[in-house]
């Protein structure tokens, strides 16, 4: 890109996150009511580091205007083929483009597209494009249960380098109308780009397979109370995402929690560490990578009241009678055999280093993360964390005080070296 192209730079170089700095995104605009919500997948693009370079088309225009898209890009955005500036650009927009977003992408534009048709700048891009190309349909049911919309779907979807994103089921652009056909979230779409352009990187844990355990665990005393934990599952989900946007197929299990990831994960749900322990065990075997981020609760009541407990009823003292709750991590290492990687956390409140080292020399993990518990800033709860790498023969490795998806990329760069020569 020429840098006479720069209108203006909205980001802030220094601060935030950006992994994607200097990655080149090439976005699609059709005409769909969707498209306002474009405009917030470019933002989000260009704070992540990313080069957005947005291609209008005459439709889309009826909807969101260039200026929008130069806006928050920072970058021109194009719509003509037969002007001198498309003309020169269409190749390269498409040839330097290290992933294609459509989004939305409109009947009109999959039908044109499944027919190779080069009928404007957008069409004629991408048959110059062998970076992964990801569409995000949307349009009313109707629309999308047709037949003739069906078949073009299908024929892209068995195009090599083509994936179709969505659409999702929910509230349509007519107003009360559910039905399926609207399209993915902008964070869902920043988040399929952003793995298009990590498996792109080709780093060790694209394509390894992943279990992260996340989120506390909750064992019941009757059918309303339970033993917990404060463990938001913050960590875990960072872990889970991060893996996944390097390209990896997670499968991340989790307790109970108020947080999402993308579609992209398989995620599965449990309550208690015996219902985590029978999940993990189902999927560990053929993983590459198991990290155990999840705090699970080590006891539980022996016993579980089948109706609510009525403040009534109860003795004037209640001894509740706690049994110990299997190590999800080990029972996992064990059926992992010796192939997989496994990491482990550890959660002390005195003698860390010492402490998580014995958790390294058990044999159950071959790498440790230490955290402090009782900090504010770290551990549960928080939004940032403090960690501690311990690994065999090194010596401890102290991170600075960070948000906790760069704690989760810090931890992942330290782990791939590692799986590399496995
Ligand atoms: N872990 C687990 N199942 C348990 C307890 C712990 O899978 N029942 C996992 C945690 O996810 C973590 C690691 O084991 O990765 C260590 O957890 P931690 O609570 O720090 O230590 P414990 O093994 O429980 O030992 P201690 O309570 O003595 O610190």
């Amino acid at each position: 890109m020429r840098r006479t192209d720069a209108i203006a730079v909205p980001v802030d170089s220094e601060a935030g996150r950006r992994p994607w700095l200097a990655r080149r995104v090439l976005l699609g605009v059709t005409g769909g009511v969707a498209a306002y919500k474009s405009v917030q997948v470019a933002r989000d693009l260009t704070l992540l580091g990313a080069e957005v370079d947005v291609v209008l088309s005459a439709a889309a225009r009826r909807f969101v205007t260039p200026l929008s898209f130069e806006a928050v890009t920072g970058r021109r955005a194009l719509t003509e083929l037969f002007s001198a500036e498309g003309a020169a650009r269409h190749l390269r927009l498409g040839s330097d483009a290290d992933a294609v977003c459509v989004a939305p992408a409109t009947a009109d534009f999959l039908g044109r597209m499944a027919a190779g048709r080069a009928d404007d700048l957008l069409t004629t891009s991408l048959l110059a494009v062998r970076a992964p190309i990801l569409l995000f349909p949307a349009m009313n049911t109707l629309m999308l249960e047709h037949p003739r919309v069906a078949t073009n779907l299908e024929k892209l979807r068995g195009t090599s380098g083509v994936e179709i994103c969505g659409p999702g089921v929910g509230r349509l652009a007519a107003g009360e109308v559910e039905g399926a056909g609207r399209m993915l979230e902008p964070d869902e779409i920043t988040a399929l780009v952003g793995r298009a352009l990590g498996s792109a990187r080709l780093g060790a844990l694209a394509s390894r397979k992943v279990l992260v355990t996340a989120g506390p665990t909750r064992e019941p005393v009757d059918t309303v109370r339970y033993l917990g934990n404060r463990s938001s599952g913050r960590m875990g989900y960072a872990l889970a995402e991060s893996a996944w946007l390097r390209g990896a197929d997670v499968v991340l299990v989790t307790g109970p929690s108020e947080l999402s990831v993308p579609d992209g994960i398989a995620v599965r749900r449990c309550e208690t560490a015996r219902e985590m322990r029978d999940r993990v065990v189902e999927i560990a075997p053929d993983r590459d990578l198991c990290i155990f981020a999840a705090a699970v609760a080590d006891l539980r009541p022996r016993q579980t009241a089948e109706r609510k407990l009525k403040r009534r009823d109860l003795p004037e003292e209640v001894f509740l009678e706690l049994a110990p709750n299997p190590d999800v991590a080990l029972a996992a290492v064990q059926a992992m055999g010796n192939e997989g990687f496994s990491v482990g956390f550890a959660l002390e409140s005195e003698n860390m280093l010492e402490n998580a080292r014995a958790k390294l020399v058990g044999g159950r993990f071959d790498m440790v993360v230490a955290n402090p518990a009782g900090d504010p800033d770290a551990g549960f709860g928080a939004t940032t964390n403090r960690v501690t790498v311990l690994r065999p023969g090194r010596e401890p490795e102290k991170l600075p005080l960070m948000e906790k998806t760069r704690v989760a990329d810090a931890i992942l760069d330290r782990i791939e070296p590692a799986l590399e020569r496995r």
